[in-house]
């Protein structure tokens, strides 16, 4: 180990490599945040060898279309991911002009939460959607899901739409949260500075 080491959780840039550690968070990440909130078989049928054959594609996918972050432990690996991907204007309602990015994924293990690797991971993103060029900033969150819900209230997500629909075979509600751009995004997420 050297001064350069880092010694707790830090974030990067995911590289082709993360495929199976994304795999297993987006697996785990799941059956931990959604229990209760989806049927039980649903969160039984998650498969790490169907999100590893996704996520080996999406690694390798040109840069400018997909952007995705990861927590790593030291000790543990991958702990934690964000994605975005570029979005159709209308992701959440008519009312929403001009380009969008939206953000599907964001999953951190339990054992790892309210350590700000969720701050950390959306402001890496943010910067980087910052730099790809103008657009709102949207994502989706089953309407149960409090943790997740008071994170996006946190960092300046706006409550703009509530939608009904089918998941895996269970009825759910899903309320959207959205930013004017990145920017806001990024500003929302900045690191804190110590109280002096
Ligand atoms: C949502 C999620 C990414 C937040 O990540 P996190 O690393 O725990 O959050 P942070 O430590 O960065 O928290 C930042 C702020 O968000 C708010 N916050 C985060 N979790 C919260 C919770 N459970 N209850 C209330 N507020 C919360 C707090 O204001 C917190 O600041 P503070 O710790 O200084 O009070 C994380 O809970 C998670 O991965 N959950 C499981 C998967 C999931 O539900 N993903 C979302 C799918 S839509």
């Amino acid at each position: 180990m050297n001064a350069q080491t880092p010694i707790g959780p830090y974030v990067r840039p995911a590289m082709a490599d993360d495929a199976e550690g994304i795999a297993k968070v987006h697996v785990r990440g799941w059956q931990e945040a959604y229990a209760g909130l989806l049927p039980q078989e649903v969160l039984d049928r998650q498969s790490v060898a169907y999100r590893l054959r996704l996520w080996t594609d999406y690694l390798k996918e040109p840069p400018g279309q997909r952007w995705t972050f990861v927590a790593i432990d030291p000790a543990l690996g991958v702990v934690g991911f964000v994605g975005a991907t570029r979005a159709k204007p209308a992701i959440h309602g008519p009312a929403i002009h001009g380009p969008a990015f939206k953000i599907p994924v964001l999953y951190i293990l339990q054992s790892h939460l309210r350590r700000g690797l969720g701050r950390h991971l959306m402001h890496a993103l943010a910067r980087a959607l910052a730099e790809a060029g103008p657009g709102s900033v949207a994502l989706w969150s089953l309407a149960g899901n409090r943790p997740a819900r008071a994170f996006y209230q946190a960092v300046g997500g706006r409550l703009n739409a509530v939608l009904a629909e089918r998941q895996g075979g269970a009825r759910v509600t899903l309320a959207g949260y959205r930013w004017r751009n990145a920017a806001e995004l990024a500003e929302r997420t900045a690191p804190r500075q110590p109280a002096t």
